[in-house]
């Protein structure tokens, strides 16, 4: 981190003409009261990216809402969005182009409030830089912290510290240097390597294009020579080579080639490159353009890499340098900022994105959420909306990463809801667990086939599902008593016993009721592998859960059976009297009271014990049993 020293601050000695710098992506974070809009509205007038017309419009808008007087007020350009988003109509991130002669620039523009958070996240993510805003009279805010940890987290290297409204503090050194140095105290902890404060006045323009007249105490950049002078690249080309597999190019027998965008790092025909999972070797033979082939190709560069060897490569494998290469494990621990409504729960099953990969993941333990006003870390069971915690995860298969911190392209993921398929969560890799690494599957001599051989049947998971009282298990029991008297092996788990031993320690919450589930399910999965029939009655109300358990073991041996009494039949019967006390509100989260049930979708077997006998279902089931050939 570079400390700060206002006199130290080597950048652009703001000559325009000089070198042209590539485009740089940078991130405003703050609120309309802090002058965002103005700040960006100032950019976009001074850069004369403003057409007359709208000029026009803009002065006349000016006198007659805007709150600067005669002078132009220029958040009016920008705030309609700010409007949009208030009501609603979200506009998850407005990027805004402008240019200088040195220099391209794309500014994220995300709002600032705290329900906004995965917004920001979006817009930071995308960006090289940070221009952080804070109104001069007001100093550091809480939002000031929020921004900056979020930049902090989401890798963005380099802050400007615009100190703006200068002019209401009668364009004070003392006050500028003040709110310095608070905020150098707090973001200490961030891992920045620059931050740059500059006092401005977006209203007026000082020190935004313009060097202002008017604090001689300052002798530093104007933001705009600072952004157009910022080094800002991540050193990609410098890296280590990756290249994430996105589809295997087989246009006919002769040609086999990977193709993918080189994440970081360059790579040269005849290079020694690893398959990362496998730890396989080989060479590039050839870089395929559509252009004609290549002699090198470097981070950013969409091409098709032929190899030496044949060597099993799929899509979604890495491509890496074999002295450099990335970590592979299925277990890692992450910074993980949620996106969706429906919190993020340890346990369930989603789908992760990293890089071109695709691959089954669970948190298996959130360490703690952090309150990103305070930084403290808070003990959680789940993740809400805008929320970001540690978490520990685990993938169904290996995958091959490199710190966050080390490079973002291969360091972060997406977790996507398994049924909606909306983006869940956006990962940040800290470091790779390695707790899993020495437990290597023992080999048996007696399996699953040898043990249904003796059997006679074949094994099968009965999983009944529905609310409480609905009956799940009278008839589970009578299926057993069936299957028994025909010599099949069962084994009964049944929710209210199960809670009795090993998940005692687990409640009703939806997180509880995820691992309850998954633990069943895996205890299950071991009865199907002893080769038995386990039949599960257990309220399941979530999907994703059930779906889980369905996908432990193979095709046709989860047999879901919808128990499907209708919930007013199971309140009037209501043998424990739980739904009496749960509608008193004695019991909370009660199924169907106040905790969902998700009706399964296209379950095996369908039963409703309010139409017939629990002995009628029975018989129906074990008939269903047989028709799958289940038994004989
Ligand atoms: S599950 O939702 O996690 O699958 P499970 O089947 O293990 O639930 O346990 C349900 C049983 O616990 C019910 O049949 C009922 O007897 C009892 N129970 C106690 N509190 C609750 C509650 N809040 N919601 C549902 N069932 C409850």
């Amino acid at each position: 981190m570079t400390a700060y020293a206002h006199d130290r601050v080597t950048v652009s000695s703001g000559g325009r003409g000089g070198p042209q710098k590539g485009l740089l992506r940078f991130l405003t974070c703050g609120s309309v009261d802090d002058g965002k809009s103005t700040l960006i509205g100032r950019l976009l007038y001074d850069t004369k990216l403003i057409l007359e017309d709208q000029l026009a419009a803009l002065k006349r808008d000016s006198r007659k809402h805007g709150t600067a007087g005669d002078d132009i007020d220029f958040a009016l350009l920008v705030d309609g969005l700010e409007a949009e988003r208030e009501q609603g109509i979200t506009i998850d991130v407005a990027y805004r182009f402008f240019s200088t002669p040195r220099r391209a620039f794309i500014v994220a523009d995300t709002p600032g409030h705290e329900q906004y958070t995965r917004n920001m996240a979006t817009g930071a993510s995308n960006s090289q830089a940070a221009v952080i805003l804070i109104d001069a009279r007001k100093g550091v805010l809480t939002q000031t912290r929020r921004h900056s940890y979020i930049c902090s987290l989401l890798g963005i290297r380099h802050v400007v510290l615009a100190v703006n409204k200068i002019d209401l503090v009668d364009f004070s050194g003392e006050r500028f240097h003040h709110i310095v140095g608070d905020y150098l105290g707090f973001a200490q902890a961030l891992s920045f390597s620059s931050i740059t404060p500059i006092p401005v006045s977006a209203r007026y323009g000082d020190n935004v294009t313009t060097r202002s007249q008017r604090m001689c105490w300052y002798d530093g950049p104007t933001l705009i020579e600072h952004l157009e002078g910022l080094d800002a690249s991540e050193g990609l080309d410098v890296k280590p080579f990756r290249f994430p597999v996105q589809w295997v190019n087989r246009p006919n027998l002769d040609f086999r080639g990977f193709s993918g965008t080189v994440a970081s790092g360059a790579v040269r025909a005849g290079d020694r490159v690893v398959v990362a999972a496998s730890g396989r070797e080989t060479h590039v033979a050839r870089i395929v353009t559509a252009d004609g082939d290549l002699p090198e190709a470097h981070a950013g560069d969409a091409v098709t890499l032929t190899l030496s060897d044949e060597v099993d490569v799929a899509r979604g494998d890495m491509l890496a340098e074999p002295q450099a290469r990335p970590e592979v494990v299925d277990q890692f621990a992450a910074q993980v900022l949620w996106m969706i409504e429906e919190p993020m729960l340890p346990g369930r099953s989603y789908l992760m994105r990293i890089g071109t990969k695709f691959v089954p993941a669970r948190v298996t333990s959130l360490k703690h959420k952090t309150d990103v006003n305070t930084l403290e870390h808070i003990a959680a069971k789940t993740l809400g909306l805008n929320e970001i915690g540690l978490c520990n995860l685990s993938t169904a298969t290996p995958v091959a990463f490199d710190p966050y911190s080390e490079n973002r392209e291969t360091g972060s993921f997406v977790l996507i809801d398994r049924f909606t398929n909306a983006t869940a969560g956006a990962g940040m890799i800290a470091f790779g667990l390695r707790r899993a690494t020495n437990i290597h599957r023992q080999a048996l001599l007696v399996d699953k086939t040898a043990r249904t051989r003796l059997n006679g049947h074949r094994p099968a998971i009965l999983w009944f599902t529905g609310l409480s009282g609905s009956g799940k298990s009278t008839i589970a029991n009578i299926v057993e008593r069936e299957l028994h008297a025909h010599g099949a092996h069962t084994y009964m788990l049944d929710g209210d016993n199960v809670r009795h031993g090993l998940n005692r320690d687990l409640g009703f919450t939806d997180a509880d009721r995820v691992e309850n589930i998954r633990r069943v399910g895996e205890v299950a999965r071991l009865f199907v592998d002893a080769g038995a029939i386990v039949l599960c009655s257990f309220i399941s109300p979530f999907r994703a859960e059930r779906r889980m358990v369905r996908e432990l073991v193979d095709e046709g041996e989860f047999i879901e059976i919808h128990v499907d009494t209708p919930l007013e039949i199971c309140k009037q019967r209501d043998p424990k009297g739980l739904y009496a006390r749960a509608l008193e509100g004695k019991i909370k989260n009660f199924t169907g009271i106040d905790s969902p049930y998700e009706t399964p979708e296209s379950p095996e077997i369908v039963v409703d014990t309010g139409e017939g006998s629990a002995e009628d279902a029975a018989a129906r089931i074990v008939a269903a049993l047989r028709a799958r050939q289940i038994i004989a």
